[in-house]
């Protein structure tokens, strides 16, 4: 159930390593499923690199994609709970909780449509405890139905990333398997078995499957938030991020991963998977707690308004009608996913000062970014703001632009002509470079000012 991000992918990888299992994937929304079942396989719903290719083995044979709910939950022995569980954005616990009517939707859904006994794995993100309000929403079916249902109810929380999920489905680090029906976990541990080696999939009782997935989350989240806040001393001391990053990743202990300083981390999950943990630890009277993992909300926060604030700073304090060039709009690389993009924030700050943007992203549409600033291409809604157009000629955006500003690092932007790109700005032009993806050695060479994350920046006065 959930025909998104992770339910697409995750299914259609079970599907394409499982030809004897017949996998079906259901969604509310029903354009979703047209496009997941276009022909033309370039507008499925969602860009993850390799996808394609497993639609294409597996669609129409042991892949079906369908929006009779009914029919497939009726037909299903085992269901993933795919769904969106976002932000609480009213009512009690709002701005921290999960929203969890969609799960809740989905577990009634299969209350009542299921037949015989079925297996139900969480899949979503959820808060510790979930599995209990979807027993208790499936208990009252089971007794009340005349033919009798049975459940069992297991947490297997994805961890795949954005941009690689494919190869992270393929091959993962471990699968979780929470739960206590001991023959339900055993059929779902038999389904990982086909592809995925035994010693990689854990069993734990279902309450630490489900924290385990918010964990990770929080944990991993928490590594950006620490080097992002580095960076900023880097910059001030002389000290280059790159090297702290080198000399401290060698310590076995940290690991050289999950150490790149950015413009905040973005995505659908880091920002909500934290603010629900600090909900939860509030819930059960553990403050302190939750003060503790609140900060890398704040850090994170931070960072993205730092940046837009020092943009503005650099130039001379006013970007009124100055046109700057964005490059990059997703959350991160190998994605046209914008939720939570630092890009929003940064771009919504440069406009409001008065700004002109010039974005380009080489898989987020105009309509996309036009959603996510709440502002029209070309229009400043009569206020007294700047504006931004969607380009795709870089070269041409760049001609008499003021700054670039990389905020993704797409592979494609590490391979532009920058001396040629430096050349075409107005003077004095800055380049801004919040993914450290431009050798130091070359920005020393153009013909701009420049800033990169973490690093010590050539300025006007040097
Ligand atoms: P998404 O919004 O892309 O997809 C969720 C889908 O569920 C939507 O298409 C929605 O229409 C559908 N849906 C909602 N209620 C339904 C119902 N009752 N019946 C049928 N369909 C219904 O969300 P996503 O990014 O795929 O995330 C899903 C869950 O997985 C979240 O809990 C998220 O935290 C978690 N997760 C996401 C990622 C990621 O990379 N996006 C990774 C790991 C875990
Ligand atoms: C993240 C986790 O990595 C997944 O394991 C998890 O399943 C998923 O959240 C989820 O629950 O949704 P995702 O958000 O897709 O995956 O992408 P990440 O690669 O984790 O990147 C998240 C953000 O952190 C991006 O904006 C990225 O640019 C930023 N980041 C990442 C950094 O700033 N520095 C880094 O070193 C790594």
């Amino acid at each position: 159930i959930g025909a998104g991000y992770v339910g697409g992918p995750t299914m259609s990888v079970i599907a394409d390593k499982c030809p004897n299992i017949k996998v079906t994937v259901i969604d509310i929304d029903d354009k979703k499923i047209s496009s997941w079942n276009d022909v033309d396989l370039r507008n499925l719903p969602i860009f993850e690199p390799g996808l394609k290719e497993v639609i294409e083995r597996c669609r129409n044979k042991n892949l079906f994609f369908s929006s009779d709910i009914k029919k497939s939950i009726s037909e299903a022995d085992m269901i993933f709970i795919s769904v969106n569980t976002p932000t609480k954005n009213k009512g009690f616990g709002a701005g921290y909780a999960s929203d969890l009517k969609w799960v809740e939707s989905s577990a009634r859904q299969v209350a009542e449509f299921s037949q015989g006994h079925t297996i139900i794995v969480e899949k979503s993100t959820v808060p510790v405890k979930t599995a209990e309000l979807i027993q208790e929403i499936l208990k009252s079916s089971s007794s009340s139905d005349e033919y009798k249902k049975t459940f069992s109810v297991l947490s297997s929380p994805e961890f795949l990333a954005e941009g690689t999920a494919i190869k992270d489905l393929e091959n993962p680090d471990r699968v979780l398997i929470g739960g206590e029906d001991q023959n339900a976990m055993e059929s779902l541990s038999n389904i990982y078995k086909n592809w995925i080696p035994k010693e990689k999939i854990l069993k734990t009782n279902i309450w630490s499957s489900e924290l385990s997935k918010l964990t990770a989350n929080a944990f991993l989240a928490q590594r950006v938030s620490s080097i992002n806040a580095i960076s900023a001393l880097c910059e001030t001391t002389g000290a280059e991020i790159s090297e702290v990053v080198m000399a401290i990743g060698s310590d076995k202990r940290i690991g050289s991963k999950f150490l790149s300083p950015s413009p905040g981390f973005g995505g659908s999950c880091f920002k909500k998977d934290i603010l629900n943990l600090v909900y939860l630890c509030r819930f059960y009277g553990l403050n302190d707690v939750a003060n503790y993992w609140e900060q890398v909300m704040f850090m994170n926060n931070w960072q993205k308004h730092r940046i837009s604030s020092l943009i503005i700073q650099k130039l001379f304090g006013t970007v009124s009608s100055k046109k700057i060039l964005i490059l990059g709009f997703s959350f991160k690389p190998e994605t046209n996913d914008t939720r939570e993009s630092p890009a929003i924030e940064i771009c919504k700050d440069l406009i409001e000062n008065g700004a002109e943007l010039l974005i380009n992203d080489p898989k987020v549409s105009k309509v996309q970014i036009e959603i996510e600033l709440g502002l029209k291409e070309f229009e400043n809604n009569n206020r007294n703001i700047g504006k931004w157009q969607f380009i795709t000629d870089i070269n041409k955006a760049a001609e008499n632009a003021d700054a670039i500003v990389i905020v993704t690092e797409w592979e494609e932007y590490k391979n532009l002509n920058w001396r040629k790109l430096s050349d075409l700005l107005r003077k004095p032009s800055w380049i801004f470079d919040t993914r450290g993806i431009i050798p130091i050695s070359l920005l020393k060479e153009l013909n701009s000012y420049y800033w990169q994350i973490g690093s010590p920046s050539k300025n006007y006065n040097d």
